[in-house]
């Protein structure tokens, strides 16, 4: 596959590093002078991080193209991924260039932290050809990215493409700024910066609280299963009406009917299970971690 990346920061050189990894043609362009350069560093230094790929960077670099400009760069490509500053009327300016200059069938991705896609493809002809594929940074590390668009074909082709490229795309149902992740991450920031101005603890204390609490958790069970396991036979019902009458109860109901659908009480015990060995090998990969620090 060919691949534009528009736009070469911090999120486009990693894009471009599991692009290349993934065996693709990427053609990079950014008005930065040292552009090459930067492509090069990057490349040696993200290579190694890359889950899975034991090759070297040299090889990958055979197959980078550095372009001039944006309609140079999306000419004849598969899939543009845009990672240009976080500015609404940059990236509305720059999607009616890309329509115009890429072929009819790329898609047309942006890695917006923020920016929802209706706003973003104002100046558009057909603006369900905007899908935004916001990555958790850095893009070649971590799995996650999250799609929202406007056309359920987009959406989909678009999941097709990140699941060739070994991420877990996530499709979110309604655009919301911020996406998902980053709301999460600003609500649990936000009591964070609270705690501390407090003093209820120091900023280490927090953080060591978070890494051997949430952080070991959350990695091996998103909230929800979290509370359905820790509910025991009951389940996140049995959890809800004991300990969390913030909820309503009309919610409650609906959500234990949910857990229930989604992850039966009767596999449960297996679940408990394959959380409890991967959260041991997390603690012991960290213990080697603090061994360094
Ligand atoms: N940094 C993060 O943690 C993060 C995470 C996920 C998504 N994002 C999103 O990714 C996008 C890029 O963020 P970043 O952190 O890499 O920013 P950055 O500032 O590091 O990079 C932006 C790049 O865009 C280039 N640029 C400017 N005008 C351009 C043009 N006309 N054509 C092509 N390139 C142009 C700049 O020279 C710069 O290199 C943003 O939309 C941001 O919201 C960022």
């Amino acid at each position: 596959m060919k691949i534009a990346v528009v736009g070469a920061g911090t999120i486009g050189l990693s894009w471009t590093t599991l692009m290349l990894a993934k065996g693709h043609t990427v053609r990079v362009t950014d008005p930065r002078p040292d552009l090459a350069e930067a492509v090069r560093d990057a490349v040696h230094e993200f290579v190694p991080t890359v889950p899975g790929f034991a090759g070297e960077a040299e090889e990958l670099l055979s197959r980078l193209e550095i372009a001039g400009s944006v309609e140079e760069a999306v000419g004849g490509v598969h899939a543009v991924q845009e990672n240009g500053p976080e500015r609404l009327e940059f990236k509305q300016e720059l999607f009616a260039a890309i329509e115009k200059a890429a072929p009819a069938e790329a898609l047309i991705l942006s890695s917006t932290s923020g920016l929802t896609p209706s706003s973003m493809s104002a100046r558009m002809a057909d603006p369900g050809r905007l899908v935004v594929g916001h990555p958790f940074n850095p893009p070649h590390l971590i799995p996650l990215v999250e799609l929202v668009g406007a056309s359920e074909r987009e959406v989909a082709r678009a999941k097709e493409f990140y699941l060739s490229l070994g991420k877990v795309p996530v499709v979110v149902h309604k655009e919301v700024r911020g996406h998902v992740a980053n709301r999460l991450q600003r609500v649990l920031f936000e009591e964070c910066v609270n705690l501390v101005e407090q003093g209820v603890v120091s900023m280490t204390e927090l953080d060591d609280i978070v890494t051997n609490s949430v952080g070991v958790r959350w990695a091996t069970v998103g909230p929800f299963l979290a509370f359905h396991l820790g509910g025991g036979p009951g389940g996140l019902r049995h959890m809800m009406s004991h300990l969390m009458p913030y909820v309503p109860a009309e919610v409650q109901e609906r959500l234990a009917d949910q857990a229930e659908a989604v992850y039966p009480l009767a596999s449960n015990e297996e679940r408990a299970a394959r959380r409890d060995r991967q959260q041991l090998e997390i603690i012991s990969s960290k213990e080697r971690d603090d061994d360094v620090r």
